[in-house]
């Protein structure tokens, strides 16, 4: 038996990537799951490139792993993900003991990479694009715990002037609506209850179904919810594009997909929007939450934003604070405009200090912690239904769980409501937490 010791960072569908690596290697008992690096045969870097200094990130984690492999040179070391797919080569020629490259859509090709290197000791690369390739390598999703990521749709063809998501992952492509079912339904024999339907954009997903048609994404969510099994529906990500009435519909016939939506909008000032190549204004985005509250009157709205984006003015961003305040955001992921190579935006005079960023990223987030405390303290007195989901690290007496809108509640329980949807009724509020008692 080898080991294998996996690193993921970055989004969602990283994780989800590695996961499916994971099982991958485990089929036929080949390879088992190590928590220690020093342990391993396989030491495997899933990486990340959409903020920070990335390729440092990568090549200071390189420098680790070669001392593990000065120790013991039979271990294998590959490179993967968004940092592999941009760089290629050049890792190898910085870091000559790295063994395998392998891109975003070649993961499923790492047995057949690793193989080749066992026999010729010498570098293995593909980061090439092959369409869909690797959903049919992957194997049925692993039940882990009661609620399930599941990719819908790969890469983005929006091409935000910021962003490298396009360069790594490549155009948009849908999987096959049956695929998606099929898969769906597995995780649900096996006692999955929430699915988040995963993708950089899904709401531009058009799966190809049996018959030759097209299965949109609000078709896509209607027919996951006639699952039997499944009785909650997330996804992540969506875009303000795109957004259409028809999902909008789905909100006011389809109970089990939740009231919170994470929905980007990066600025609240249209020059930025429009620099950013956003293709939408914040009177676009307005109406779609307008309308989303009609359908939904209790959702609860997310977003990420970036500060300090090349030409941001103080009134740029004093628009985006307002705009906060007027849609009223439950939480957000919010970050420090960040350079990458080969995007439009790194061409654009990027000329804030740091310091003026850092203190518009801190008026944001303290902007929005109050707002998160709003809602929370919204909750004080209510009945949450939460999905158990175990025994809480904190106090052996309690359980946890998440509610709808994804907030964390610990409250007294029985093991045997653990994987179950139970009432709580809130009785303490803290920002991100609750506590409460079963109802
Ligand atoms: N598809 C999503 C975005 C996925 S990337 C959308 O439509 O918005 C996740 C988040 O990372 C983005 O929403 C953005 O806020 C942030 N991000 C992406 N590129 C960035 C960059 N160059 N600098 C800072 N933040 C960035
Ligand atoms: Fe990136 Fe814009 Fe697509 S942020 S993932 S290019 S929608």
């Amino acid at each position: 038996m080898k080991y294998i010791y996996i690193k993921t960072w970055g989004c969602q569908m990283n994780e989800y990537d590695s996961s499916m690596i994971i099982t991958l290697l485990e089929k036929n008992n080949q390879y088992s799951l190590t928590k220690s690096a020093e342990n391993a045969d396989i030491l495997i870097l899933n990486t990340c490139s959409i903020r920070e200094k990335a390729q440092e990130k990568v090549f200071h984690q390189l420098g680790r792993w070669k001392k593990i492999k000065n120790n013991n040179p039979k271990v294998i070391i590959a490179v993967g993900g968004c940092v592999a797919t941009q760089e290629g080569k050049e890792i190898f020629k910085r870091a000559n003991y790295v063994d395998i490259i392998f891109g975003t859509q070649t993961l499923h090709r790492l047995p057949k990479m690793i193989d080749e290197v066992e026999k010729k000791r010498k570098l293995s690369i593909d980061i090439s694009f092959p369409k869909l390739e690797k959903f049919k390598y992957f194997l049925a999703p692993k039940k882990k715990g009661y609620t399930a990521d599941i990719s819908i749709m790969e890469g983005c063809n929006k091409y935000c002037s910021f962003c490298v998501v396009p360069y790594t992952r490549g155009n948009e492509i849908s999987r096959p609506c049956d695929d998606v079912l099929f898969e769906i339904s597995l995780l649900a024999k096996q006692g999955i209850k929430e699915i988040n339907l995963l993708g950089q954009n899904v709401n531009a997903y058009q799966g190809p179904t049996f018959n030759g048609k097209v299965c949109y994404f609000s078709e896509l969510i209607r027919l996951v919810a006639e699952i039997d099994g499944i009785e909650r529906i997330r996804f992540t990500t969506s875009n303000p594009l795109e957004f259409t009435d028809d999902i909008i519909e789905v909100y006011k016939d389809t109970p089990k997909l939740v009231s919170f939506l994470h929905l980007p909008v990066q600025s609240g000032s249209n020059k930025i929007l429009n620099l950013m190549k956003r293709s939408y204004t914040t009177e676009d985005y307005t109406s779609i939450i307008k309308k989303l509250t009609i359908a939904r009157p209790d959702i609860q709205i997310s977003s990420d934003f970036i500060v300090g984006f090349p030409g941001e003015s103080e009134i740029d961003f004093e628009k985006t604070i307002e705009f906060i305040k007027n849609i009223n955001f439950d939480m957000s992921f919010s970050f420090i405009y960040s350079a990458r190579p080969g995007t439009p935006a790194s061409n654009m005079n990027d000329n804030l200090d740091l310091k003026e960023k850092k203190r518009r990223l801190y008026i944001l987030q303290e902007r929005i912690n109050i707002q998160t405390m709003l809602w929370s303290r919204k909750m004080f007195g209510s009945i949450q239904s939460v999905l158990v989901e175990g025994v809480s690290d904190k106090n052996i007496m309690d359980l946890y769980g998440r509610t709808e809108n994804n907030r964390v509640v610990t409250f007294q329980g029985s093991s045997e409501m653990i994987g179950q949807f139970v009432n709580v009724k809130i009785k303490k509020v803290h920002t991100h937490s609750l506590k409460g008692e079963l109802f």
